[in-house]
């Protein structure tokens, strides 16, 4: 199959297009034909070797997580697809080194469910880890609800484009953190207040959130606490030492709590984003899609840390 592959860890000039063997799908698997991957920082952290510790230094990599696709053959024991299904999915971030950013894609059945069919299928690859991430986080570390207070840092990003949706959806009041440039665009996904952060920090709003969800890292805990109601929850997407040390302190003396917000792979959920989007309440916020050939340029849109929405990467035949 084509892949964009990497023989060693680098910048985005070191993915080349490879010819590697197909992958054979195992008993539990389905295999792929993939239509289109989307590209997530965790693509091009792997990438760079900045996670070497955790991804080892095993190569060839193929990065992605994210895919569409359809079915084109089931493992033995795999009943919940038929050849020829359109599906969307992702592949565990850590313990694959064979990604999306291929032609083909052998997929535990457990990781996947049918595509929304009002989308294209290019669209519906940006799904995936962002909108599981938000949908996670908000519902589950987060338990928001009618009339909870939210607010969303990084709100124009994969992650909180989705976030600011699904917090609607949940009929809680959102309050988008934001640039000026993109603030129309996220008061059209339905946040009701933004806080232009070249202007404003968020930190010193005059207002009490049950949610601070930081999707940029750009604040913390400590920073946040003033404007946390008393058992408000901090969530962020990136574990650092002083977020799980306040975690546990949090779990231990109740209060104002951190949370480290890790994604799960949860066909579940993917079924319930499917319905989201289907019945138009959210929207997948595809900036641009670039052709295969071009994964080095939507590596480097993605590394520029201005992409509004998602950046996906298509696969022609
Ligand atoms: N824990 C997990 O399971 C998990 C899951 C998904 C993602 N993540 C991590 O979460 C982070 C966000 O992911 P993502 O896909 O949402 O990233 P992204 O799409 O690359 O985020 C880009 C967006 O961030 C905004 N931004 C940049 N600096 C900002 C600031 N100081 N304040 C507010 N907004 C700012 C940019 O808007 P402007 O151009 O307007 O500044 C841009 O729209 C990444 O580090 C990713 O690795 C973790």
């Amino acid at each position: 199959m084509k892949a964009m592959a990497y023989q060693s860890y680098g910048d985005a000039d070191c993915m080349q297009e490879t010819e590697i063997p197909d992958p054979i799908p195992g008993e539990l698997e389905i295999l792929v034909k993939v239509r289109a991957a989307s590209v997530n920082p965790v693509d091009w952290k792997i990438r760079s070797g900045s996670l070497r510790l955790i991804t080892g230094n095993q190569f060839p990599r193929v990065p992605g997580v994210d895919f569409s696709g359809e079915v084109i053959e089931v493992g033995e024991h795999a009943r919940r697809f038929r050849k020829g299904d359109f599906v969307y999915g992702m592949l565990p971030i850590f313990s694959t080194r064979l990604g999306s950013y291929a032609t083909l894609a052998a997929i535990p059945e457990k990781f996947v469910a049918m595509a929304p069919a009002n989308l294209p299928l290019e669209n519906c690859a940006a799904i995936p880890l962002a909108g599981l991430t938000a949908l996670q986080s908000l519902r589950d570390r987060g338990g928001i609800g009618d009339g909870s207070r939210v607010l969303i840092n990084g709100a124009s990003g994969g992650v909180g484009c989705f976030a600011t949706q699904i917090a609607k959806i949940y009929r809680s009041e959102v309050t988008a953190v934001t640039s000026g440039k993109n603030a129309q665009y996220v008061r059209d996904l339905g946040a009701d207040h933004i806080v232009n952060y070249h202007n404003q920090d968020f930190t010193k709003l005059a207002a009490e959130f049950d949610v601070v969800l930081d999707c940029v890292a750009s604040s913390s805990f400590e920073a946040c606490k003033r404007i946390l109601a008393p058992a408000g929850r901090y969530i962020t997407l990136l574990p650092t030492a002083s977020v799980l040390f306040h975690g546990v302190m949090g779990s231990i003396f109740g209060g104002k709590r951190c949370v480290y917000s890790a994604v799960s792979i949860a066909s579940d959920d993917l079924d319930i984003l499917r319905q989201y989007v289907q019945g138009k309440t959210i929207d997948p916020c595809v900036e641009t899609i670039l052709p295969f050939a071009r994964a080095r340029d939507a590596h480097e849109l993605s590394e520029s840390g201005r992409v509004r929405g998602k950046v996906v990467i298509q696969f022609n035949d």
